[in-house]
């Protein structure tokens, strides 16, 4: 008997991407948002029995936010409130995939160290509640390896090393063979919300043609469109001095309330905001440590044997890596504190040794992988991995949730040895 597509969820702190497996892109990317009413029992909708379906999800819990209370259910990539992110999933699958569950095979995502009772939870959700065919919950570092295969660039291997940047957080994450090396993980805490706030702010100081209640939109459109990675910032700012026309713009925008046109000029934000994650200190003095170098040092952190491959295989991923250039930049900042690092073992070495005895170090190559669906790596990966014939064999199925209970899903099976 042949499967119906597999469901593709990607539920990120932002926003949610899902649609089916196969497909190159979401079929839909909403925000993870919902919209509940405080119902005091006793009222009309708790006696009718309803109050449960009078909520809002992504798009449309925002615009009835003056009527309803708005949640976030995942916060820092990992779900906080259980009851909300139930709902969430059945306005997702009934009212936006409009799939049976009961006909079809999920493949969900996980950030890393999410705890395993997490996924016991979603196993109930899916089992219980929606009566799924089967589950697969991955995690989204090892989704992100297998979208940037499509790159050509990058060998068909799980072992790399993944940046997720998304919303609201910047994961640096080490994969050795479809395995997290969880140990060496890193996060920073600068991502999406904080370059929008940044640029925002860069804004307000030197434009007051936005309305207040328009700045973080202006600042997230203008963030989204124009901005971009710059090689230094000194030799930039002496661009925009001297090419003026080319390097500043012009942005028409609508008043969210009187809808007349407004011009924003666009200018050293444009390079500004992205460049927190090379100098955080121009935003906020209280992480300091460039993302480079946490990528460095959490690869130097990894068993040894691993590194080689890590630093070769470092795999772009979510919205936040979408800014022009940021790919090279990185690739210009890790080199730089690969090869420091061997020279200074060099001078140490011939410092100590006589120079017949002399081991050159080997060059380490460092390749950072920018690729085309590096937006939604995650969502995009769980599509290739589920559109695969042995994607059946790796899900936990409803017989065996029936049989074993919830426990089941603490398990995933790693994919790399099927690929
Ligand atoms: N073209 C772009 N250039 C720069 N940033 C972008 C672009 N497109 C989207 N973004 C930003 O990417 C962020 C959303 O990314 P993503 O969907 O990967 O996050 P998420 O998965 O919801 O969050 P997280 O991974 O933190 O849980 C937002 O901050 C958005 O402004
Ligand atoms: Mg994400």
């Amino acid at each position: 008997m042949t499967n119906l597509p597999a469901v593709v969820i990607d539920n990120g702190t932002g926003y949610t991407k899902m649609g089916y497996a196969g497909n190159n892109d979401p079929q839909f990317i909403i925000p993870t948002t919902i919209a509940t009413r405080e119902t005091p029992s006793g009222n009309l909708a708790a006696k009718r029995g309803i109050e449960d379906l009078d909520y809002y999800i992504g798009d449309e819990a925002i615009l009835n936010s003056k009527t309803y209370g708005i949640n976030y259910p995942i916060r820092h990539g990992q779900v906080e409130n259980w009851d909300l992110m139930e709902k969430f999933h059945q306005a997702s699958i009934f009212q936006y995939l409009r799939c049976e569950p009961e006909d079809h095979y999920f493949l969900l995502t996980e950030p890393p160290l999410n705890p395993p009772e997490n996924r016991e939870y979603t196993a109930e959700i899916f089992f219980e509640s929606f009566g799924a065919k089967g589950i697969y919950i991955a995690v989204q570092a090892v989704l992100a390896l297998a979208a940037s295969w499509t790159s050509g660039k990058a060998d068909q291997t799980l072992t790399g090393t993944v940046i997720d940047s998304g919303d609201g957080v910047t994961h640096v994450i080490p994969v050795a063979e479809g395995y997290v090396i969880g140990s060496s993980i890193k996060h920073i805490p600068i991502a999406g919300r904080d370059i929008t706030q940044f640029v925002q702010q860069l804004l307000r100081e030197r434009e007051n043609s936005i309305p207040p209640e328009d700045s973080l939109e202006v600042a997230k459109r203008i963030k989204e469109m124009y901005s971009y990675v710059c090689p230094d910032i000194v030799k930039e700012f002496k661009k925009y001095d001297s090419e003026p026309d080319k390097c500043f713009k012009k942005h028409e925008f609508l008043h969210s309330v009187t809808k007349k046109p407004y011009n924003v000029d666009v200018g050293f934000e444009r390079f500004l905001g992205p460049e927190i994650f090379f100098n955080p200190e121009i935003a906020s003095p209280d992480f300091l440590t460039p993302l480079p170098e946490v990528v460095d040092t959490t690869i130097q952190s990894c068993p040894i044997d691993t590194r080689r491959g890590l630093y070769k295989n470092i795999v772009l991923s979510g919205g936040s890596t979408m800014f022009k250039d940021f790919g090279r930049r990185l690739q210009r900042d890790i080199t730089r504190i690969v090869d420091n690092r061997l020279k200074h073992y060099e001078v140490l070495s011939q410092a100590n040794i006589n120079k017949d005895q002399q081991i050159q170090p080997k060059m380490i190559d460092v390749n950072v992988v920018s690729h085309k669906r590096q937006r939604y790596a995650v969502w995009f990966g769980g599509s290739l991995l589920a559109d695969t014939a042995e994607f059946y064999s790796y899900c936990h199925s409803k017989a065996q949730y029936d049989e074993y209970g919830p426990s089941i899903a603490r398990f995933n099976r790693v994919f790399a040895s099927i690929m």
